[in-house]
């Protein structure tokens, strides 16, 4: 079953909060683990975000992601390892199957799975819990409809559907909503964010339109919180 949840948030470029929303999942995600487990994978583990948010001793922490530069920011330890690695290639799980972990995270990554189901398909073999966030098709969803294109995201309905092939899982979906000042600083931090997946759908008559006719001061996002 899953349940909502609404938080809003301001979007501050000054302090450089690009990942503002980044930061709130992670958050939500390490705070919604009830134990405290000790050997965890971070799959599309970025820059750390989520390593930073733990607060416990950790005997192993492996960290995944396919941007030497993003891997390149995050934080080292003699318990830290991190691997260049593609969530997309089997090959990585294969590595992977052979270590023992007590959790397995991933943050705001699996969105950008090419075949979903193979990736969860291949989590759940690895027998371990799971505590994932993504993205899904509510994300933007005004500006979407506002601009008549369809979403990039896999809707939470189908995340759930592939999801429950494979595992017996709790479902949560949160919604968050990001103000701005103008919605030209909305158009500017789409771009920076990296949320739309490199996407440009609209040419630039069609954005300068979408910047005079979209209604809200704000942004809207949905994640689904799957756990196991
Ligand atoms: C929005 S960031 C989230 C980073 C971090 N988990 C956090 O919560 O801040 C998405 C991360 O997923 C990584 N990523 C995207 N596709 C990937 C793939 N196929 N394999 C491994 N990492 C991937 C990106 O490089 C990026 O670091």
């Amino acid at each position: 079953m899953s349940s909502v949840c609404h938080e809003f948030s301001r979007y501050a470029a000054e302090y450089g909060s690009r990942n503002v929303i980044q930061r709130l999942v992670a958050e939500k995600l390490v705070a919604s683990t009830h134990e405290q487990p000790q050997r965890i994978l971070d799959l599309g583990c970025g820059n750390g975000t989520l390593y930073s948010l733990i607060d416990w001793e950790l005997a192993r922490f492996v960290g995944v992601d396919f941007s030497n530069s993003m891997l390149s920011h995050h934080p080292l330890s003699v318990n830290v390892e991190l691997i260049l690695g593609d969530f997309n290639d089997p090959a990585l799980f294969e590595r992977l199957k052979d270590n023992r972990f007590d959790r397995i995270y991933s943050a705001s990554a699996l969105q950008w799975a090419e075949d979903l189901e193979s990736v969860i398909k291949a989590l759940a073999s690895l027998n371990t819990p799971m505590s994932l966030a993504i993205f899904t098709a509510g994300t933007f969803k005004t500006l979407h409809e506002c601009a008549g294109v369809t979403p990039l995201l896999r809707s939470s309905d189908e995340v759930m559907d592939i999801t429950e092939k494979y595992v017996n899982a709790r479902y949560e979906v949160l919604h968050y909503t990001l103000e701005f000042d103008s919605v030209r600083e909305m158009f500017r931090y789409i771009k920076r964010s990296g949320v739309s997946g490199g996407r440009r759908v609209l040419d630039y008559r069609s954005t300068k339109k979408l910047i005079e006719t979209y209604p809200l001061s704000y942004l809207e996002f949905e994640i689904l919180l799957i756990q196991t």
